[in-house]
């Protein structure tokens, strides 16, 4: 996390914030981001009463990580997002003097509640607020910290941000919660707690605990610390039963590592996994996810797209932080999530631009009918065994500035690799351009369903359900619009459709206290 910052002309951060935010060219236009300032995890997820809420991590004062607040956002279709009123702010004194930290929204009997992390010092305890019925304004409970420290005779790395459920029916009901945390020497954990009334809570025991010893530096280390902990059940109502997820966001010593979930079986009191997957290849740029199942039954995920410039860019550029698009998870036949933006995305769909379909056989082209830096790419290719395909976006027209997400097939034509490269994306040295990558399942022809969408520095990938998020800084943001493919072995392209984006936020800076 970066520290409190001024500008380097000496003159508060907070000055002129929104204005800044939008005149910056990196600034996404069809993502949520905040109206200045400082954002991170999106918390408080719930779609009530036909209204999405997005509550986020939000530092209105300055793009940096300090005394957060809760942000507020609204939305009946999860694309146009309306401001609303902050929902929680630092108290003077009290548990949450320091930071209102990530957090849950659950229906208490139809009073909207808030369990979140009050933050005090170097110390974070459960904190809870009572909402007014349209969740505009809440009120904290005076006898906040409603857990006064973590589990008794443990040594443990941190203690902080909550999944809440209701759990068992009529006079056996209870809430139950997880609690991230990492025991030291031993590795990062979720703590289960249990209680009637969201106020008095027993600690049940660690629900799992991971293994800091194991593949330390891999991609799918789990870290000493598990952030944001949600779990969720999938494929309740089929047939072949139902697999629970433990999402998690692996941290160690102040580092942001990767969002990582395990498969398995929730029962009692314990999870017994099955598997650990990456939740998104992209790493730190996909962080903190949460989600929750909407009114339609879908279970619906934002994570955090953290940023890849420096602290002075980022309080030059007067905001930061963007909430990725909303993403549906569903259960893949191989047992692993799929993931999807969801379908409502399309009605920002403007000008539609085609490729016609056949055999890939440049090395690569630069299309002239698709151009821009708010686009949306759908395109089905075919890949051979050994064969690689290639989409570049945001170019400039002299090449010197390009980003390639490369899709290809093992030459055994087992499976595929999908990958990002971005050390071409940007000339500016102080921006992170560190490639990505991740496996991509493919059948016996080799098909990828390739979804790429472009917002300015916001880059989202899905090929075959498999997400990777990066940031993107071209020095050169207004030339950098060019899009082009190419192949190398045997590639055909079944279809490529491209959208222009509209923007999804109306002109003008936005208010920073709604
Ligand atoms: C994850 C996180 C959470 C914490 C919040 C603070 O990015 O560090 O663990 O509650 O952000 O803003």
């Amino acid at each position: 996390m970066t520290h409190d910052l001024t500008l380097p002309s000496g003159r508060p951060a907070a000055e002129g914030l929104a204005e800044r935010a939008h005149r910056d060219p990196h600034r996404p236009r069809f993502h949520f981001t905040s109206p200045g300032g400082w954002l991170n995890d999106p918390n408080g997820l719930t779609h009530w009463n036909g209204v999405y809420h997005l509550f986020y991590q939000y530092n209105p004062l300055a793009p940096a990580h300090h005394r957060i607040h809760w942000g507020h956002a609204t939305s009946t279709d999860l694309v146009h997002w309306t401001d609303e009123p902050v929902a929680l702010v630092p108290g003077t004194d009290g548990p949450d003097r320091d930071g209102c930290w990530s957090g849950v929204l659950v229906d208490d009997g139809g009073v909207p509640t808030l369990v979140y992390s009050g933050r005090h010092g170097d110390l974070e305890l459960p904190c809870v607020a009572r909402g007014s019925a349209d969740l505009r304004y809440w009120t904290k409970d005076q006898a906040n910290p409603v857990i006064t420290a973590p589990p008794e005779g443990l040594d443990i790395t941190a203690f902080r941000d909550h999944c809440v459920w209701r759990e068992g029916s009529g006079e056996d009901a209870v809430w139950r919660q997880l609690i991230g945390s990492g025991i030291r020497g031993v590795g990062g954990t979720a703590f289960l707690y249990e209680s009637d009334d969201l106020r008095d809570w027993r600690y049940v025991g660690p629900l799992l605990t991971g293994d800091a010893s194991q593949k330390q530096g891999e991609l799918d280390w789990t870290g000493t610390m598990w952030e944001c902990v949600d779990l969720f059940r999938l494929g309740e109502d089929e047939k072949a039963g139902s697999t629970d997820v433990l999402v998690f966001s692996a941290w160690d010593e102040g580092t942001t590592h990767h969002p990582l979930y395990w498969t398995g079986h929730y029962q009692g009191d314990t999870f017994t996994p099955t598997a650990l997957n990456r939740l998104d290849y992209g790493g730190r740029y996909f962080y903190a996810p949460q989600s929750t199942r909407d009114e339609h039954g879908r279970r619906i995920m934002f994570g955090w797209l953290q940023e890849g410039r420096t602290d002075e860019a980022n309080a030059q550029a007067g905001w930061c932080g963007v909430m990725s698009l909303p993403r549906i998870v569903t259960l893949g036949a191989d047992g692993r999530l799929d993931q999807a933006p969801v379908p409502e995305l399309g009605l920002l769909r403007r000008e539609h631009l085609r490729i016609p379909a056949g055999p890939l056989e440049t090395a690569y082209t630069r299309l002239h009918t698709v151009r821009g830096d708010q686009l949306d790419i759908e395109t089905t290719l075919h890949l051979a065994p050994g064969a690689t395909a290639r989409l570049v976006v945001r170019e400039t027209p002299d090449g010197a500035e390009r980003t390639v997400v490369e899709v290809s097939r093992a030459h055994d034509g087992s499976g595929g690799t999908l990958r990002l490269h971005r050390e071409s994306s940007s000339l500016d040295p102080t921006v992170d351009t560190e490639p990505r990558h991740g496996e991509l399942p493919l059948d016996d022809d080799g098909r990828v369903d390739l979804r790429v969408l472009v917002d300015h520095s916001a880059l989202e990938i899905f090929a075959n359900g498999r997400p990777l998020t990066a940031r993107i800084y071209p020095t050169r943001p207004d030339e950098a619009v060019g899009v082009g493919i190419g192949a190398d072995g045997d590639v055909t392209l079944e279809r490529f459709d491209a959208w222009q984006m509209a923007s999804a936020f109306t002109d003008g800076p936005r208010p920073l206290w709604p």
